[in-house]
């Protein structure tokens, strides 16, 4: 059949395909290709591989079994249009917009500050609104299910969490709950609170009636598409005798496997079955002895239908139930789980399943059914390993899966360890289960199966059999663990890598089985014939209370915090909105989805597409590029390479394509352009190059160092005499590694250039912090003036620093062919991660002479970073980090060197913090180490806390006080548990805003008043989501003395602030908002004659007036910068204008047996002195959001990971995980110290857009206090090199134990090396 005309509906409105592909399938998804099928741009595309969130959705379907509608929310990248059919889409924009109505959520989320550079924010929507539409009072758990799948990389999500907390039935939150509204619900519309039938009823269907029945039609509905059939079976009978005739045809039910295969490895189907329609596969049955779940049920059904049975069934029958739910609640997120089925998850095996461990020692069995018959296999082993014996025939489909109840006597669990508490695939997870003979601790049977240690889940059999009959005690588990250790064994160049951490895993999750077990066994009654010495533990103690804590999880809360900041003087006029807690200016556009990002700006027809071909090789001669089998395919338009180039190829040593050689894999070569992105695409893969390596290659610093392989002099800073003062002291010499960062901005890197007919002019709209280094590059690209070239910004979805100098790469190659009507660009998030860069890896070697008081007489440390394959801004940041790295320390004999190391690897850029999070962390081990060496560890907080009182004064007392009471609770929980550990650490902070250029502080702006009154605002610096744009008008307002109702900022434009300075260095709104100030003070000079014959007339009257008297309403404000400078050769300067002051603190809880750590029942606290703030809610959410970041620095982003050959492996949100939302620490306080005055910056504000990302190392040094402790009662050295990032794979190899040294093998090759 032809696609039908109304297939589904999107939004309320009948849809129906009329694509690009004239109403034909083409295996498109809903929003993964572009040009998007369905041009509502409100959805956000940031990954395309389900992982983050920005696309969610919500679907609302007919459910065949139960007859009620179902709402779910889905990741829109991963949903095939065909399975809509007969369903219902709401997207953002069907939620609320500003133009006619806002939906309560969308109106809470801004108001309660949750959106930044707004790029997650319609996800988020989606995801709350369709939490309401199940749940209208959801409890806060719930709240936390639903956002776990959503990423956001700017808020540091508590505002979000805050926003969403109001909805629920146990909120505090807000005053005027019980009368049904909330007090974020006022002013913006009066009929937004909640309550109307279309907010939030669970009944409410979105679909019509004759598309419900329509969607139970028994006809077999069949979509032919250009390379791909999709065939959609009504019965059952249809779909065996389909499967006999297309063996080959994947079943696809959630997509969420097949759909990722087909993006990252171009898995490609050209039949697919869809089996969503028939009813027998969803179908659910009970027995007294178990459970049938149809396969296709969704892993969210999947887990009510077991909470509905653990709630009805007693607790010795609902073990593998309980144990299945435990992950099913940490499974990925919760679009994936409403999309996921179980059926496509047992036959996907994926080695790093959760489920398919748990349901293997469950004695689960598999109900299969072709046309032949039915027959039932065991969920075994065999299976799993994809043997053909125990396997599905080609006609054959899974049908459903049994899953026996547990008897008395057996015991199931659950185990799993990830870099995240949520969305973030296991490093090794685990089911086991245990039975026991009758009234005994004797073994009668017992499976144990893992994922994550091989290419297949792995049943631990021969360990079992050898196991049968022992007593559940301490021999029993030292054998068992060396049993597993043989059996279960990874190869030390396991792909992946983390082999030590994978073992030590193994044993440390069938310890926890053994101790959970062991606590059942013994609870009263329990165990009637034990001898009660088999229960003595010889090498380990007996089961106490100490050691309980290695069996609780950490729970998911949201979290609880208070901001704290000065309200305006009460003389402030009204209007007047400096100080004042304002909403980011586009939140509400961002909530409803309509405000316009880069790649949301309409198409015009014949639109062109541009795909990057990239190096593969880290450091090679290119021989020869054959383009023929590209310039061959359909669509293809051109390839440009660098002959193409009309005027320069970026610099010498960093070019725009290569030409002669590549130095790292990632490296631009050529790009092709064609007419649509997947021809693009196409093409990319048939360009051949051929290459010849050359040496050396060089990936890691130490390799680097030895080749002396260095991009720029070594910087160097020196004060006193360092030499003589280390004469006369101890000394420590230590190494300290700080591990990179990737940006993970959400929205990818992108751009759009538009050549005019007339005089080679071009319009580029480009998401950029520096739309003038675009300009300039284009203009030099191409040979043309730059006056010809106008760069536009409207917003950027966050930047980080990495939206400097790459956009205008991109921006370059698209503008060379000159394509009319246009071309645009976009990097998905692959590219994005492989060929731009991110934070600079450290290597630090200090050396620090100190006294026995403490009393640091000397420091010399000397840094390393690794640059990549060009400069780009290691000089700059090099710079910097020696500048800065004395941090709020004052040591009189100091020597810093610092150097910038040229490796192959795609060349480092600027990162928020530009070297001072890598650098201060050296300087703040140094002091660390130096406390634990003259006394007890909680000298270092007394000593930070003198100097953050120095710092701050005002406000030390109450951080003081609790410090030192929490560090007396925290050494009483440490005496109490043994395998649970917490920590707690302060760090102070020193944080120079600025270049150290005066040059690079100039601004302007360009303000104009219309005849109306209106005003609009223009200066050079760019909204990422920090609020510039609304500090801007705060200036403005109170300047003018007109309510920022009367003012407008369109854009940032190069045609109307020329020469403008990246936004960046934390300066960005301090410098602008002088410019706008002082384009005002012109202005109101100019009106105030008027305004003094008529003091009793209004704005507009003023206007009207000043335009009749010929006096200009318009005005260029400019501010010359502040003065700093530095020179290099003497070592001397004065590199910064001002300096931010802040401390946090923070107190963690670590698992030691798993390395997890978590910021539980624990605490973050931060001041900050941003004296007289412009706005305290934005710049607490600059606080929260840089505190989150840097905290996902040191702790959970582990270092990209590359192969041996230096392919980068970490490509999007599954293999690099940025904090979640689970990851907010559970009490989160941020305090603005009260006001002081600075007369340098405007209206004595300070800029805060980097400085918290040094403050999440109050999370590492946290950690590393927890690791200290337990390291000290295991009697090992306290000393261990300090790495950031802590991630659970490194916190848990240094609580070094039995089970570490079980594993330990020096012998294993790594798999990944250190960058
Ligand atoms: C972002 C993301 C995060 C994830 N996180 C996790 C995680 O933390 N833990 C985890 O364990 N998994 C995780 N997964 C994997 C996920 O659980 C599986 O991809 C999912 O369960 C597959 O189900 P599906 O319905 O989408 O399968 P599909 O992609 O639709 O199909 C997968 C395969 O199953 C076959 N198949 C499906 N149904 C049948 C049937 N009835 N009979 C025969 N063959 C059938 C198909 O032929 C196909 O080959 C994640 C996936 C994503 C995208
Ligand atoms: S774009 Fe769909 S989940 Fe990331
Ligand atoms: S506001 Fe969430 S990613 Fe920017």
């Amino acid at each position: 059949h032809p696609l039908p005309s109304k297939m589904f509906m999107i939004n309320l409105k009948p849809s129906w395909l009329e694509t690009p592909w004239g109403g034909h399938y083409h295996g498109g998804n809903l929003f993964l290709d572009r040009p998007f099928p369905v041009r509502l741009t409100g959805t956000k595309y940031a990954c395309g591989r389900g992982g983050c969130g920005a696309c969610t959705v919500m679907v609302s379907k007919h459910d065949p079994v139960s007859r009620k509608i179902r709402h779910f929310s889905v990741t829109a990248c991963l949903v095939p249009i065909c399975s809509l059919y007969g369903a219902a889409v709401t997207t953002v924009e069907g939620v609320g917009s500003i133009k006619t109505r806002l939906h309560p959520v969308q109106e809470r989320i801004a108001k309660s500050h949750g959106t930044q550079c707004g790029f997650c924010t319609p996800g988020m929507v989606m995801s709350m609104y369709t939490l309401l539409r199940n749940h209208p009072q959801p409890s806060e758990e719930q709240l936390m299910e639903a956002l776990g799948g959503n990423l956001c990389r700017c808020t540091g999500y508590r505002p979000i969490l805050e926003s969403g907390r109001t909805f629920c039935a146990e909120s505090s939150g807000c005053q005027q709950k019980g009368r049904g509204k909330c007090c974020l619900d006022q002013g913006e519309n009066a009929a937004s609170s909640l309550g109307g039938e279309s907010d939030v009823s669970p009944g409410f269907c979105p679909l019509p009636e004759q598309v419900c029945t329509r969607t139970h039609t028994l006809r077999t509905l069949t979509f032919h598409g250009e390379r791909v059939t999709w065939i959609s079976p009504g019965t059952l009978k249809d779909l065996l005798e389909l499967k006999v005739k297309h063996p080959d045809a994947p079943l696809i039910l959630g997509n969420t496997s097949l759909g990722p295969a087909k993006k990252s490895q171009g898995h490609f189907h050209p039949v697919l079955l869809s089996p969503a329609r028939i009813s027998e596969l969803s179908m659910v049955s009970t027995t007294s002895e178990g459970l049938t779940i149809g396969a296709g049920c969704s892993l969210a059904q999947v887990k009510d239908i077991l909470a509905g049975r653990v709630s009805e069934l007693p607790e010795e029958k609902t073990q593998t139930y309980r144990a299945l739910l435990k992950h099913l609640k940490r499974l990925a997120g919760q679009q994936i789980r409403n999309m996921a089925s179980l059926g496509g998850h047992i036959m996907s095996r994926h080695c790093y399943s959760d489920l398919n461990p748990v349901l293997a020692v469950g004695n689960t069995a598999l109900n299969l059914m072709s046309k032949e018959g039915t027959r039932q296999i065991p969920l075994d082993r065999d299976f799993l390993a994809g043997l053909a014996s125990a396997d599905l025939k080609p006609e054959e489909i899974l049908e459903s899966v049994y899953i026996p109840h547990s008897q008395r006597w057996e015991f199931v669990s659950a185990f799993r360890q990830a870099q995240c508490q949520q969305n973030a695939l296991a490093d090794v997870t685990a089911g086991m289960r245990v039975l026991f003979q009758e009234g005994t601790d004797t073994i009668e049977d017992l499976s144990l199966a893992y994922g994550g240690v091989g290419d297949a889940t792995i049943s631990a059999q021969k360990s079992c059999q050898q196991l049968l009959g022992r007593h559940w005690n301490e021999p029993m588990l030292d054998e068992a663990c060396r049993l597993l250790l043989d059996e279960v064994s990874l190869p030390g160049g396991a792909p992946g890598g983390s082999v030590e951490f994978k073992r030590t895993l193994v044993v440390s999750f069938f310890f926890k089985f053994y101790l959970e077990v062991l606590q059942e066994l013994k609870k009263p009654g329990k165990l009637l014939s034990v001898p009660v010495s088999a229960l003595d533990g010889r090498h380990f103690p007996e089961i106490s209370d100490r050691f309980l804590s290695a069996l609780e999880d950490f729970p998911a809360t949201v979290p609880q915090g208070v901001q704290r900041y000065q309200s305006v003087d009460s003389h402030q006029a009204l209007q007047d909105p400096v100080g004042r807690p304002i909403m980011h200016l586009s939140g509400l556009k961002h909530a409803t989805g309509e405000a316009i990002f880069c790649d949301d700006i309409p198409t015009v027809d014949k639109e062109l597409f541009m795909a990057l071909v990239t190096s593969t090789r880290a450091h090679a001669k290119i021989i020869s590029v054959d383009l023929s089998k590209a310039l061959e395919l359909p669509g293809v338009v051109d390839v440009i390479t660098a002959e193409d180039i009309p005027g320069t190829n970026g610099a010498e040593d960093d070019r725009l394509l290569a030409v002669d050689k590549v130095l790292c894999v990632g490296q631009i070569v050529c790009a092709v352009v064609a007419e649509t992105e997947a021809q693009a695409k196409r093409a990319v893969e048939e360009t051949k190059i051929a290459y010849e390596d050359l040496e050396p290659v060089i990936f890691t610093i130490e390799d680097a160092i030895k080749h002396s392989s260095f991009l720029c002099p070594e910087k160097k800073l020196e004060q006193g005499n360092v030499e003589k003062a280390f004469e006369e002291v101890d000394q420590i010499v230590e190494e300290v590694h700080v591990g990179g960062q990737e940006h993970f901005y959400m929205e990818t890197q992108r751009v759009l250039v538009i050549p005019k007919t007339e005089d080679k002019e071009l319009d580029i709209y480009v998401s950029t912090q520096d739309p003038a280094h675009v300009q300039k590059t284009v203009s030099s690209t191409l040979d043309i003036p730059i006056n010809r070239i106008t760069c536009h910004v409207k917003r950027v979805g966050g930047g980080f620093g990495g939206k400097v100098g790459r956009p205008a790469v991109l921006g370059a190659i698209a503008a060379v062919g000159n394509w009319l009507p246009h071309s645009s660009c976009l990097l998905d998030r692959e590219d994005d991660m492989l060929i731009t860069g991110g934070r600079h890896p450290l290597f630090g070697k200090y050396k620090v002479g100190f006294m026995n008081s403490g009393r640091i007489r000397a420091l010399d440390i000397e840094c390393f970073i690794n640059g990549g394959c060009t400069l780009d801004d290691s000089e700059l940041v090099t710079e910097f980090l020696i500048l800065k790295m004395e941090n709020a320390y004052k040591i009189h004999n100091l020597r810093f060197r610092g150097r910038a190391c040229m490796t192959n690897l795609p060349s480092n850029t600027a990162f928020r913090g530009f070297g001072f999070p890598q650098g201060t962390l050296v300087t703040e081990s140094c002091i660390t180490a130096v406390a634990a060496k003259c006394g007890p560890s909680a000298r270092k907080g007394k000593a930070v806390i003198k100097v953050v009182t120095k710092l701050i004064k005002p406000s030390t007392n109450n951080l003081k006080s609790s410090f030192h009471s929490r560090r007396m609770q925290v050494a009483e929980f440490n005496k109490k548990n043994y395998w649970r550990k917490r920590g707690l650490a302060v760090v102070p902070m020193k944080f120079s805003v600025g270049f150290a250029a005066t040059s690079f502080h100039q601004a302007a702006a360009l303000v104009h008043i219309y005849t109306d009154g209106s005003v609009l605002v223009t200066h050079g610096g760019n909204e990422l989501g920090q609020g510039i744009h609304t500090k801007m008008l705060q200036v403005a307002s109170r300047e003018l003395k007109v309510p920022t109702s009367h003012m407008h900022i369109c854009e940032t434009s190069t045609a109307t602030v020329p020469n403008t300075i990246a936004t960046a260095a934390s300066i960005g709104s301090d410098v602008n908002g002088r410019a706008v100030q002082n384009a005002c003070q012109i202005l109101l000079k100019r009106l105030e004659p008027i305004i003094k014959k008529n003091p009793e007339g209004t704005w507009e009257d003023w206007i009207e007036a000043a335009f009749e008297q010929r006096i200009s309403l318009s005005a260029t404000g400019y501010f010359r910068g502040y003065e700093a400078f530095m020179d290099w050769e003497k070592g001397e300067g004065d590199p910064f204008p001002y300096y931010v002051y802040g401390a946090a603190s923070s107190e963690v809880e670590v698992d030691c047996l798993t390395g997890a750590h978590k910021v539980k029942k624990i605490r973050t606290d931060i001041v900050m002195d941003a004296c007289c703030s412009l706005n305290p809610a934005i710049d607490i959410g600059q606080i929260e959001g840089s505190f989150t970041q840097g905290m996902g620095l040191y702790t959970t982003e582990e270092e990209l990971k590359y192969s041996p050959e230096g392919v980068l492996y970490s490509r999007g949100p599954d293999d690099y995980k940025i904090p979640t939302i689970t990851d907010v620490p559970e009490e989160f306080n941020v305090s603005l110290l009260p006001s002081s005055q600075t007369p340098l910056t405007i209206y004595s504000s300070k800029g805060l857009g980097e400085s918290g990302m040094f403050l999440g190392s109050s999370v590492f040094f946290a950690i590393a206090d927890a690791v200290a402790t337990a390291r000290r009662e295991r009697d090992i050295a306290e000393d261990f090199t300090v790495r950031s990032p802590a991630t659970p794979e490194r916190v848990r190899m240094a609580c070094a134990d039995r089970f570490t040294e079980m594993v330990r093998d020096s012998r294993l090759p790594p798999w990944a090396p250190p960058f």
